[in-house]
Formats: C-alpha cells, sequence, structure tokens
C-alpha cells in the first residue's frame, strides 16, 4: 500500500517546509501548493512566511522557525503537532552560505554553516520523525544539499564541509532505513539564481530559475531516489572531475581561486 502510494506521494499531501521564505523553499512551496498539497511554511523572517499564507489561504500555515535555536525549534515542534497529527514529507531547505576569504579561518563562519545546513537539518528531522512516522505513505525526509559536496571547490570550505557532513548523514541514515515505513532523500542543486547566489560575483554555469529547481527536487521526491541531481549537464560535468580529482585540483582550482599568501622567506618561520 505504502509502495502505490509512493508515486501519489506530492499530491494531497502534508509537508514541512523550511526556508521557505525565499529562493528555492518558496518555489517549492508555490509548486506544491498548485499541486494541492497542505503546506506548514517554516523560517527565521515571519513576514516572507505570511505573504505566502496571503497568497495561498489555508493551504499555507505558518510556523516561524530558527532551526540553529533549541527554543525555537521546541516553540516550532508545539504548534506543528497542533497543526497535524502526521507528515508525509518534510523539505529541509534552510541554509547559509558564506565563502572563505583568504583563508581566514573565521570560526563564527564554520559555526553558522554548521549549525544550520548541517545541525538544522537534523534538529528539524528530530521533530519531524514521530509525524513522519505516523504518514499512511511512504513517507519521506528530503534534505537540501548542494553540488558542492562533489568535489572541493575554492572559498567553500564552510559551506562545502556543512554540506557534505549533510551528505554523509543522509546516506548513513538510509543505511538504517532499509524497512522503515519513511526514507531519506539528498537533494544537490547546482547553482539556482535566488538571494543566496545573489552575492556571487562569478559565472554561474547552468544558472537555474527557482521554478525549475523547485520543479525538479518535485520531480526527484517523486522518483523515489535516494540523490537527486540537477541540473544533469553540470552533475555530469562534476561527476566527471570527481573521478579524475587529481586533475581538478591541479589544473582547475588553481585558476578558481583568489586566495593571495605573502609567505616571503622573510615572514617565515624557518
Ligand atoms: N541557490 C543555489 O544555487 C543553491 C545551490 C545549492 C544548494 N542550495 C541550497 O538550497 C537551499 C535554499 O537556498 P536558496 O538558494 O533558496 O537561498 P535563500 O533564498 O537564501 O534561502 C535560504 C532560506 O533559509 C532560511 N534560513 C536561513 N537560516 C535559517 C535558520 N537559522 N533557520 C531557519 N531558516 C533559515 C532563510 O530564511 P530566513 O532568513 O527568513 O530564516 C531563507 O529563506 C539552501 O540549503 C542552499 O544551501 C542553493
Amino acid at each position: 500500500m505504502k509502495q502505490a502510494n509512493e508515486e501519489a506521494l506530492l499530491s494531497g499531501a502534508t509537508v514541512w517546509v523550511t526556508g521557505a521564505g525565499s529562493g528555492l523553499g518558496r518555489a517549492i512551496v508555490q509548486r506544491l501548493v498548485e499541486q494541492g498539497n497542505f503546506v506548514i511554511v517554516s523560517g527565521r523572517r515571519r513576514e516572507l512566511l505570511t505573504q505566502l499564507s496571503f497568497d495561498y489561504g489555508n493551504q499555507v500555515k505558518v510556523v516561524p522557525c530558527d532551526v540553529s535555536d533549541s527554543f525555537s525549534l521546541s516553540q516550532a515542534q508545539k504548534e506543528i503537532f497542533e497543526i497535524t497529527d502526521y507528515l508525509d514529507c518534510v523539505i529541509a531547505c534552510a541554509g547559509l552560505c558564506e565563502y572563505e576569504d583568504n583563508v581566514s579561518l573565521n570560526i563564527d563562519m564554520y559555526r553558522a554553516a554548521m549549525e544550520v545546513n548541517f545541525l538544522g537539518a537534523v534538529s528539524t528531522l528530530n521533530i519531524a520523525k514521530p509525524l513522519l512516522i505516523q504518514s499512511e505513505r511512504k513517507a519521506v525526509f528530503v534534505a537540501v544539499g548542494s553540488l558542492v559536496s562533489q568535489l572541493p571547490f575554492p572559498r567553500a570550505e564552510a559551506y562545502g564541509a556543512s554540506k557534505a557532513a549533510l551528505e554523509y548523514w543522509i546516506k548513513s541514515l538510509h543505511t538504517d532505513l532499509h524497512d522503515a515505513s519513511w526514507r531519506v532523500c539528498l537533494v544537490r542543486p547546482g547553482f539556482v539564481k535566488t538571494p543566496m547566489t545573489s552575492q556571487n560575483d562569478f559565472e554561474m554555469p547552468f544558472l537555474q530559475t527557482p521554478e525549475q529547481g523547485a520543479q525538479a527536487i518535485i520531480n526527484g521526491i517523486a522518483s523515489g531516489r535516494l540523490i537527486v541531481d540537477f541540473p544533469r549537464r553540470f552533475s555530469l560535468m562534476l561527476r566527471f572531475f570527481s573521478a579524475v580529482e587529481g586533475v581538478w585540483l591541479r589544473w582547475i582550482t588553481p585558476k578558481m581561486s583568489r586566495a593571495q599568501h605573502h609567505n616571503t622567506l622573510s615572514n617565515r618561520h624557518l
């Protein structure tokens, strides 16, 4: 029965989306509502979420939440448990991206990346798990990772490490869920034009719109796959380079890096 319901997963379902106020999360919510789902939307900025409920009426319920704050999470948990006693799908889309600047090793930046991109997803599942188990469908927890975790990119030390942690965690969970009533899925987008990437001052190959990204994510979830990569051409290109990582590290990334090191003999401690 659960198997049969897999295809219809994202129609008439109850879904919780974090990071729902902008970018990919917002486009996912819009698509889900159009497909006739009921969506609980979370993020820190209440005004962005309220706009969604204004647009979509009682198909959207607002539960503001900071996924890196335990008090905020426990408040959100109470509210979600009052709204529903099951969830068919949870999409952990909340995320942040900051770049390394000249290997500064700013520990606050690393901590924030891990707290939101990795631990935030763990906390989201922690809240959702009892409700996913109650679903009458093969429920799914979806983590939004990134294609960055396929290969090391310059300046992405903090962001990439947090997404790599997320990827390992999801794959490891998958190994423990083979006969469970719910499953996990990792989505790895390439570049999507959102507020997050508006800071990027470099060329973004195969850039997609949030609407294209949302459709790829929803199709990928419905396919039942563990890993959903898009866009396909960018993912295939990165897969090729990850098979020859030595070439990537030696010939490609030096052209992309901006770090400047002033390691003259006089300032080295010999
Ligand atoms: N855009 C891309 O090219 C791209 C590529 C690969 C992966 N991704 C991933 O896709 C996801 C969505 O990113 P986006 O591109 O759509 O950027 P975005 O528009 O900046 O969306 C990120 C969302 O996360 C929310 N958020 C941030 N910190 C949070 C926290 N502590 N608690 C709860 N919500 C928080 C933000 O809302 P509030 O500030 O209101 O909380 C925002 O709505 C992220 O996980 C990102 O890493 C994006």
